[in-house]
């Protein structure tokens, strides 16, 4: 015999669940790659949908892209570029020492950085060599600001400035 008590408890199942299956949907999202059209030599990847201190990987003519939105506690930097009022680092994910790929060390917003395994260098938030052999900051790819977008492979002003500046090698 169904009672007022199984159905609270079938209710409160149900809304659990529900909890349940959002959680999972933010989850998916956080890991899902960002929304990317690639054509002749040209890589568009939609910024709008990248989540806060949460490193995706693109590539883009076979070098992995690092594209990270960083937490807005996180100080300016010319390195950084700036989109619908939040702060992206867009670099190429290859240690300036040897080439190996970083990896992301999220543990402590504040001191979020880089560290490449192969012989121990470490990069700041900004991709910027702090420890270790690197001789010089991640590279930056050749970037083009479109609206929301970052069309990758295309020279625009702010990445002719930063070349111009000195804050990137070209690749
Ligand atoms: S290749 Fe990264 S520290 Fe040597």
């Amino acid at each position: 015999m169904s009672t007022r008590r199984d159905f609270m408890g079938m209710a409160l199942g149900g809304f659990t669940a529900l909890g349940g299956i959002g959680a999972l949907y933010a989850m998916k999202r956080s890991w899902d790659p960002l929304p990317s059209v690639k054509s002749a030599g040209f890589t568009t990847i939609d910024l709008s949908a990248a989540a806060e201190n949460v490193l995706n990987v693109e590539k883009w003519r076979g070098k992995p892209i690092f594209i990270l939105k960083l937490a807005s506690n996180v100080p300016s930097n010319p390195r950084q570029i700036v989109v619908g009022g939040s702060k992206y680092l867009v670099v190429i994910g290859l240690c300036t020492h040897l080439g190996c790929i970083p990896s992301f060390d999220a543990n402590a917003e504040k001191n979020s950085k880089f560290k490449c395994a192969c012989h121990g260098g470490e990069y700041d938030i900004n991709a910027v060599e702090t420890f270790g052999p690197p001789p010089r900051p991640l590279d930056i790819p050749p970037f083009k600001l479109n609206g929301t977008s970052l069309v990758l492979g295309e020279e625009g002003s702010e990445y002719k400035k930063m070349l111009a500046d000195g804050l990137t090698l070209k690749v």
